[in-house]
């Protein structure tokens, strides 16, 4: 089949065999095919969806379009990665806490993705942090101190790389088949042992139902270990945001205060769950509890907080810099009640309104801008609370301060 076939196939819901799949998306890494049909076979999977085998060959393809790693430590090679969300700063706080519990943690992640936050846009908000490394810089940083996040390189999953920018544009990011090939490709080229994923559900989430998040959490298991990797699933909630910072650097300074033993309980809670799964399917600890109180102590005893300004010195950093942060501007609450929903991809929505996110492919990241979100579902307030308070530009405060404040309802 020539590309527009395979397009014109998908389109009419038929099913792909592996060597479509294959010739599509090497055809993508390599230049051949052009984002034009890429967007278009990307919408007709977003509308047809695809099989379990579809699934398969796609992710297999995605690896298959650059190299893989292998680890030879005798710790196991582990990782987390979320389905995306807002606020969600877990895999900043997790590392460094999994990297001090005899794992090794080669975290490759990605930048922001529709109204959710990307790891990568978040710790390069810390002036010098270098995200682009080759894959011989990101063994030795894993090598050196046990953890790095990095982009995968030019040569790992090459295809997702395009296509997740591509989707991020095209309206064509809430697709199953498309989430699962763009994690497990990047995750299992990395050649991780084990992997933790934290899929995501409600209002800041792609699956806005838990019945879809099942499903999605449902094909990743079981994508992931019919290629090899022990996959293991969380649901969790993300009708609120996760935390109350939202944005680039107002997120890495709530990551440090979680590990310095304070910052939100939702955070902490949530890295404790995804790290003793993880640390329990990579055989490191028996049982939930134990892995659950060994991670705990990495906070009690610094050795955590530590190991994150190690990696961050490793990747040209410095965490102890102050990071930036725009001018503060409150947002006062119109009306006095109980908060009964927040539209919490608004919230994602009016970051990048403030400049702290993509509209289009390349544009640059203000790191500076971002949400304090002082409410929960649940909350009574009376009118003139502030709710929260946004961090931007003086000529953006208006639209963002509206944006924030139409998020909530009471
Ligand atoms: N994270 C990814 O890496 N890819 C997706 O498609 C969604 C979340």
């Amino acid at each position: 089949m020539n590309v527009a076939q395979i397009i014109e196939a998908k389109r009419e819901g038929k099913e792909l065999d592996a060597d479509s799949i294959g010739q599509l998306l090497a055809g993508y890494a390599d230049g051949s095919v052009p984002d034009y049909q890429m967007s278009a076979f990307a919408m007709a999977v977003f509308f047809q969806s695809m099989t379990k085998d579809e699934i398969v060959s796609l992710t297999r393809a995605m690896i298959n379009s650059g190299d893989t790693m292998k680890w030879e430590s005798s710790k196991p090679a582990v990782d987390k990665h979320s389905t995306g969300g807002v606020g969600d700063k877990i895999s900043i706080v997790l590392a460094p806490m999994l990297a001090c519990c005899d794992v090794e943690v080669p975290m490759i992640s990605g930048r922001g993705l529709g109204s959710t936050g990307g790891t990568l846009d978040k710790l390069e908000s810390i002036q010098g942090y270098r995200t682009d490394l080759s894959s011989d810089e990101f063994r030795s940083i894993v090598n050196w101190c046990g953890c790095s996040i990095a982009s995968a390189s030019e040569k790992l999953a090459p295809a997702d790389r395009k296509l997740y920018a591509l989707r991020d544009v095209t309206g064509t990011v809430p697709s199953i088949p498309l989430i699962v090939g763009s994690i497990l490709s990047k995750k299992i080229a990395a050649g991780v042992d084990a992997l933790v994923l934290d899929v995501k559900w409600g209002s800041g989430a792609f699956m806005k139902t838990i019945d879809k998040a099942q499903q999605l959490a449902e094909m990743l298991t079981v994508v992931g270990n019919e290629l090899g990797t022990k996959t293991i699933a969380e649901i969790s909630d993300m009708n609120q945001p996760l935390g109350k910072m939202i944005g680039n650097s107002v997120e890495i300074d709530e990551s440090v205060e979680v590990l310095q033993g304070k910052g939100p309980d939702d955070v902490r809670e949530l890295t404790l769950l995804l790290g003793s799964r993880l640390l329990v399917a990579a055989n490191v600890e028996q049982d939930v509890e134990a892995a659950s109180q060994r991670l705990q102590t990495t906070i009690d005893d610094g050795s955590a907080l530590k190991k994150l300004a190690e990696m961050v010195e490793a990747h040209g950093g410095d965490l102890n810099q102050p990071r930036e942060r725009a001018d503060s501007h409150p947002v006062t609450s119109m009306e006095s009640g109980t908060i009964s929903r927040i539209n919490t991809d608004r919230l994602g929505l009016a970051v990048i309104e403030m400049g702290g996110g993509r509209k289009k492919i390349g544009d640059p990241i203000d790191h500076a801008c971002g949400i304090e979100f002082l409410v929960r579902i649940g909350d009574k307030i009376n009118k003139g609370d502030v709710v929260a308070n946004v961090f931007c530009d003086a000529k953006l405060a208006a639209v963002a301060t509206n944006l924030v404040g139409a998020s909530i309802g009471i």
